[in-house]
């Protein structure tokens, strides 16, 4: 054991010293050891998706038992990461979709709405059945009267989400007969997707009232769909990189999926910036939304997270089976640092450095104490990276590396700051005190001191001033810290 340390520690000495001279970064030494980083990670796990929304079961409508009018549901996850599961999106997100306007499949309200299917009768013999299909959000009663179609309209109209109804009677029913203040049994129940007339699957057939009184039935089940569908509006902090189209990425850096109980981008967003971050890769800057319909009926709302931006050249899978992919959007992490990965400093082709370029600036008050390098051993990724402490040994002065603008942010909102660092390169003895301060608009978020430290990937939030100062401070020749490919988000 001490032999094997002992031959380490000599190893790294020689890699630092070349003839009795360091071997600096500006003299294009190389790191003490090479770990290599798995940055593109896994790609989109189709079976897993494909063999869950076999299992889920989102199918639903309005229930004998429930009053009408109640306040649609909050967004549910019906599944994570290939396990079935019953929670709300507010739950896994923690607090962060609070307050937040849910951002579903839009209709184009002066559109108006169009028949999908018809009911089957009102004669003493004519059965019908009501939808029992994904996306339900609520019901109502309405004057039953006359087959009051406008009313139950006009209630889609009020209902967050709602691009279908489904109206129908429902016999036999003691609530709706005796117990509910409207006495009607026309039922208008609104649904956040459309769904057809194979989806008539709740016959009825509950004893709900004392015989002689016979099983509920359902007469006259109509549907309605929104005319025209309107892309969803983009969550805050997003763009939307494509879609509507019917392939689903099949992309690198693939984090996971969750199925939703509807079409909601938004909750897909809060499920992204609240991922959990890949060790090599980072956090989530990119999600695939989609519809999965299975033998013609929709059922279930896939949200595939990445942290690598994909785009519709990958958007490739239409789907496996019985399953077909619609409805697909992908949607992009606004980065506020136009260059995070120091990609844009392009002065050679394989090695040279600099204090600073159009995207960064190296300040110090000595020699090189902050420099962006181009050479891809040192970079995370790419060949761009920044490096905290004097190249070439000059002094042991600490150095800052900034954007050389500030960051577009907005006062009040919350952002996340998100980034790599190594201090591998002098080896584990002289990197031992390596420290590096993460500063925004002059306070310090956070003093790291990873000391030896391979790639390691860090993240904060703040509360932005607006147009805030990101800095970080710190290295000390030859205590070394590298710097890659910084983001900056709306959390
Ligand atoms: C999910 O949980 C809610 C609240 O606990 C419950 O009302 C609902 O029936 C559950 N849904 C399923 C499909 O189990
Ligand atoms: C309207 O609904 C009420 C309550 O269910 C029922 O008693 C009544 O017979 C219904 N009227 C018509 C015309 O169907
Ligand atoms: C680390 O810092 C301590 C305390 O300032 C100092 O005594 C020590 O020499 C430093 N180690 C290296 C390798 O620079």
């Amino acid at each position: 054991m001490l032999t094997v340390f002992r031959l380490v520690s000599l190893a790294a000495i020689a890699v630092f010293l070349v003839d009795g001279k360091i071997a600096t970064p500006a003299s294009k030494g190389q790191p003490n050891e090479v770990v290599d980083v798995d940055t593109t990670g896994a790609t989109t796990d189709t079976d897993s998706i494909v063999s869950t929304a076999s299992q889920v079961d989102q199918k639903a409508g309005a229930n004998t038992d429930a009053p009408p009018d109640l306040p649609p549901p909050v967004v549910s996850l019906t599944a994570l990461d290939g396990d079935l599961v019953n929670t709300t999106v507010q739950d896994v997100t923690a607090s962060s979709s609070n307050g937040r306007r849910s951002i579903s499949l839009a209709k184009r309200l002066t559109a108006g709405y169009e028949q999908v299917f018809a009911g089957t009768g009102t004669g003493p013999n004519d059965r019908d059945g009501s939808i029992e299909g994904t996306a339900y959000l609520t019901y109502t009663v309405v004057d039953n009267s006359t087959y009051s179609v406008d009313k139950c309209l006009e209630f889609c109209d009020r209902v967050d989400g709602c691009v279908f109804v489904n109206l129908y009677y429902e016999f036999n029913n003691f609530l709706l007969d005796f117990v509910f203040s409207e006495k009607s049994n026309l039922k208008c129940a609104a649904y956040a997707d459309v769904h057809t007339a194979a989806e008539k699957t709740n016959r009825g057939g509950q004893q709900l009232e004392e015989p002689p009184a016979g099983l509920t039935y359902i007469q006259q089940s109509s549907g309605y769909a929104a005319k025209s569908l309107v892309d969803p509006d983009t969550p805050e902090g997003y763009e939307l990189v494509f879609g509507p189209t019917n392939g689903a990425n099949n992309a690198p850096g693939y984090m996971g999926f969750a199925f939703l109980d509807r079409y909601d981008v938004q909750a897909c967003a809060d499920l992204c910036n609240s991922r959990g971050a890949d060790s090599q890769g980072g956090g989530c800057q990119y999600f695939n939304i989609w519809r999965a319909v299975v033998n013609g009926n929709p059922t279930t709302y896939t949200c595939s997270m990445y942290y690598l931006v994909a785009d519709e050249s990958t958007a490739v899978n239409t789907g496996q089976g019985d399953l077909k992919v619609t409805q697909s959007r992908g949607y992009a992490r606004k980065n506020l640092l136009p260059d995070g990965g120091f990609e844009g400093y392009n002065d050679c082709n394989d090695f040279c450095f600099t204090s600073g370029y159009e995207n960064w600036k190296g300040l110090g008050a000595g020699i090189q104490d902050a420099t962006i390098f181009h050479y891809v051993v040192y970079s995370h990724t790419g060949h761009g990276v920044g490096l905290l402490g004097s190249a070439d040994a000059n002094d042991d002065l600490p150095g800052t590396l900034t954007p050389s603008n500030p960051l577009q942010t907005e006062a009040g909102k919350t952002y996340s700051i998100q980034f790599f660092l190594n201090s591998d390169f002098s080896g584990p003895d002289l990197e031992k005190n390596a420290t590096v301060e993460v500063r925004v608009s002059g306070t310090t978020l956070d003093t790291i001191s990873p000391g030896f430290s391979h790639w390691t990937f860090h993240q904060y939030t703040f509360t932005a001033q607006g147009n805030d100062v990101l800095e970080f401070h710190g290295g000390s020749a030859p205590a070394w810290l590298f710097i890659d490919d910084v983001n900056v988000f709306q959390a």
